[in-house]
């Protein structure tokens, strides 16, 4: 294929065929069906037939996809400038200077990066280095990415399909504070013991609110409690905010405000570049420090483009107001299924707040029996209405909402009116 030619149209089958060739099976293709995506624009995905989907899955489009103010931001840095930080320019450093400014005080100085899973990479890295300790606690079902050490400390993987199990004597595993499933626990207490019988900790690493857990919530008091109980012993505390970080929760930017506790260190990721490739940590002066010495280089990293578009992405968070409409559609998304709850009895509970919604499914709601199979055939239903959805989990009945950040009441309206249909379908 020359410079002037385009690239041919395949039909489904025949990338299909050439993904069976070339693509590992450990990539897996989403929604039960191969969707054949060609075009997205804010909430909407296109298909190459022409259907228009509801999006009820892509929080990493935050602003929507592929919003024209971010485009056009990436669009002309790009014919302009790409370096990295060796060099010096404007956008790197307004940049950070506009993200640390939504973070509390003393969370100052900020490293750009590639992936969530680089950005929790370094802050373990960081943690390290600050404490000189080396284990870590984590949370159960918890996904922090993909590298070789996050593997290992991510249960949803080191359990799940495929998984050996958890490898390493630095790895500490705290039960989920899951209240709707078991209330009689002492998860705090659970939480003391586990830090108690570990060797020197260097740091939690923690979602604000669980997602691949489950969508669950953290009950008040729970993080503030065990912060305290990890600083205690001289660890630090990563929130990771990759998934329910820039105002998912609606009303405040970061999920750990919500819980009036202050991280060490503060990771963020997927919306950050509403589908550019960029993630970023933010921490004190103090443990930025302590990798004196070593130099910190990620070749893309903080690149002019990047930061155009993570700028863009804040301009449109702030002047579309969209943390306000998340709070408003998540309300509006938690009235419509709980009048759904209170018609079916196979919805055992609905949690969460903003636009990172979970609604679990059970087959009984005294013995809370999961329903998986309905959840997928639940999931199936609202395709062929034409809205996606997801399923997560440890007992995979668990279907999430985490749209863009962009829809409307009327997106909001006919998922509610879709939910009951394809509800009613399932009983
Ligand atoms: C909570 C959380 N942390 C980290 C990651 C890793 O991010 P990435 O896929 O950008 O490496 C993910 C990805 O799903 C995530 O959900």
């Amino acid at each position: 294929m020359g410079l002037s030619e385009s690239v041919p149209e395949l039909s489904l089958e025949e990338i299909l065929k050439m993904r069976g060739e070339h693509i590992s099976e450990s990539l897996s293709i989403g929604h039960g069906k191969p969707l054949h995506i060609t075009r997205g624009e804010m909430q909407y995905l296109y298909s190459r037939s022409g259907v228009k989907y509801l999006d009820l899955v892509n929080n990493v489009c935050h602003v929507g996809h592929c919003n024209p103010h971010v485009v056009s931001a990436g669009q002309k840095q790009m014919a302009v400038l790409n370096t990295n930080t060796r060099y010096i320019y404007d956008g790197l450093t307004q940049y950070i200077q506009r993200l640390s400014y939504t973070l509390p005080e003393g969370l100052d100085y900020g490293f750009l990066v590639n992936s969530g899973s680089e950005a929790n990479e370094l802050a373990i890295r960081l943690a390290r280095a600050y404490t000189n300790n080396h284990d870590i606690v984590v949370m159960e079902g918890a996904y922090h990415g993909h590298t070789g050490m996050l593997i290992d400390l991510s249960p949803y993987k080191f359990r799940g399909p495929g998984g050996k199990g958890i490898a390493e004597d630095w790895v500490h595993v705290a039960p989920v504070p899951d209240t709707f499933r078991d209330n009689s626990r002492d998860y705090l207490n659970e939480f003391e013991g586990i830090v108690r019988d570990a060797k020197p900790i260097a740091g939690f690493i923690v979602e604000s609110m669980l997602s691949c857990a489950g969508q669950i919530p953290f009950p008040q008091g729970y993080l503030a409690k065990s912060f305290e109980l990890i600083r205690n012993v001289g660890g630090l505390c990563i929130a990771d905010e990759v998934q329910v970080g820039f105002g998912r929760l609606g009303s405040k930017m970061w999920a750990f405000e919500e819980h009036g506790v202050i991280p060490d260190i503060v990771v963020m990721g997927k919306p950050i570049g509403n589908g550019h490739p960029m993630a970023a940590v933010f921490t004190t002066k103090e443990i930025a420090d302590s990798f004196k010495g070593m130099e910190f280089f990620s070749t893309f990293g903080g690149n002019p483009v990047s930061c155009a578009i993570g700028m863009a992405v804040m301009d449109v968070i702030e002047e579309k107001n969209l943390i306000e409409n998340s709070k408003l559609m998540g309300e509006l998304f938690i009235d419509g299924l709980t009048k759904l709850k209170n018609r079916y009895e196979i919805i055992g509970d609905i949690r969460g707040k903003g636009l990172f919604l979970g609604i679990e499914l059970v087959k009984n709601r005294s013995s809370l029996e999961p329903a998986p199979k309905e959840a997928k055939l639940l999931v199936e239903g609202m395709l062929s209405k034409n809205i996606l959805l997801s399923i997560d989990g440890p007992r995979k009945n668990v279907i999430k909402i985490k749209p863009p950040m962009v829809i409307s009441k009327e997106d909001v309206d006919r998922t509610i009116k879709s939910l009951n249909e394809v509800f009613s379908d399932i009983e």
